[in-house]
């Protein structure tokens, strides 16, 4: 049932094909489907097959979780088992940021897939805000478990083409929903029986933007967090490893000085010409015409637009065989708006840095 060999076919939204690929969720089908951050690797969370197959179709380790995406908070409420404070708080966040891109991972209901959880005892969901990952949610019936849909590794999709791409050979329905609104993965966050908060993936809701929602109700703000791409090679949030969202060419991360500083070890030196810059708000604009390719993420410093274009354009650098290495910006971990971007960048390149002094790129 799950092809090995096959071919991806990219549909348009259609009431027909939302009714097909409804119909193919059902029966155990995978199907692709696009959400306002990413596409996601659809399966229905009852079809256990199905289940199974997403990891396989991602090569993807089984102790990493699935989000699983619902319609409201009451279908939530239904595969998790919280304390008092836990739903107070939920129903907070859930009337603040739901539909949107906030995952909450709590303690699971019994009869929730052990697939789903990646063997262990907590389930994330969070309810999408995309009227076409909506229409298919109501039309299955049944909520659906959703990864981004990439292979394991790879930078996330944000169109339906890229998602063909990464599963070229194999049989799978995609829904065209066009290219994603927001364009990186959702918040995700840990709610505990106290109804306290552990940040576990940066995403377009930030820590700020958190606390302030638990004030305004009048909650309780208890949120941990580390430095986004602070995180050790140990997985310690399943999925959060340091090589993540990379591209095919090696990338690094440009930072902004003046001088080498010292006992800095320098792998390589490469002239500008041999790499494809991608800027932050013109930084390195002076170097511009120096690159063998130049593209600016955001002329004005927007970290929404940056973020919107930032998994489109390394897909596009990539399949160019011209560039050896790509340089991409340093954003400030430091600023609320900038930590999700500052930690896709910081995987894609593996946390290596590197330093343009007089016209050459030392890579660290
Ligand atoms: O925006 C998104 O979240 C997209 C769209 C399709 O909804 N989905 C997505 O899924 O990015 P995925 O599987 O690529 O990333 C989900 C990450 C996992 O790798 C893991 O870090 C975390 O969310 N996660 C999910 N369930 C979890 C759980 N029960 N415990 C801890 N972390 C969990
Ligand atoms: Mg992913």
């Amino acid at each position: 049932m799950h092809d090995l060999s096959g071919k991806p076919s990219i549909v348009a939204a259609s009431p027909e094909a939302l009714k097909k690929a409804a119909r193919a969720l059902q029966q155990g089908q995978l199907v692709a489907i696009p959400t306002e951050t990413v596409y996601g690797l659809g399966a229905a969370i009852s079809q256990e097959e199905a289940l199974k197959a997403v990891f396989i179709y991602k090569q993807r380790p089984f102790e990493d979780p699935l989000i699983v995406h619902v319609l409201s908070a009451d279908q939530a409420m239904s595969l998790w088992q919280l304390s008092i404070e836990a739903e107070r708080v939920f129903q907070c966040l859930a009337m603040t940021f739901w539909p949107g891109p906030l995952t909450i991972v709590a303690k699971a209901q019994g009869a929730v897939s052990r697939l789903v959880c990646g063997g262990g005892d907590t389930v994330g969901v969070r309810s999408p805000q995309h009227p076409v990952a909506r229409a298919l949610i109501e039309a299955t019936g049944i909520p659906i478990a959703a990864p981004s849909a990439n292979l394991f590794g790879h930078v996330s999709p944000t169109r339906a083409q890229h998602v063909a791409d990464d599963f070229y050979d194999r049989e799978l329905l995609i829904v065209d929903g066009d290219d994603c609104a927001i364009g990186i993965e959702s918040t995700v966050i840990q709610l505990d029986e106290l109804g306290h908060l552990r940040l576990l993936r940066h995403g377009a809701i930030s820590e700020d933007d958190l606390a302030r929602a638990l004030r305004t109700g009048l909650l309780p703000v208890v949120i941990s967090s580390k430095e986004p791409g602070q995180i050790s090679r140990k997985i310690e949030a399943p999925g959060q490893y340091l090589r993540h969202y990379a591209p095919h060419t090696p990338a690094w991360m440009v930072r902004k000085t003046d001088s080498l500083p010292e006992g800095l070890v320098v792998r390589q030196t490469l002239p500008l010409n041999e790499t494809a810059c991608l800027d932050f708000a013109g930084r390195l604009g002076q170097h511009r015409a120096d690159f063998q390719d130049y593209q600016d993420l955001s002329a004005l410093g927007s970290s929404e637009q940056a973020a919107q274009v930032l998994f489109q354009q390394l897909r596009t650098l990539e399949l160019s065989t011209a560039f050896k290495v790509l340089l991409l910006p340093e954003l400030d971990p430091h600023q609320p708006d900038q930590q999700a971007i500052y930690d896709r960048i910081f995987r894609a390149c593996e946390g290596k840095r590197a330093i343009i002094i007089a016209g050459l790129v030392y890579l660290t």
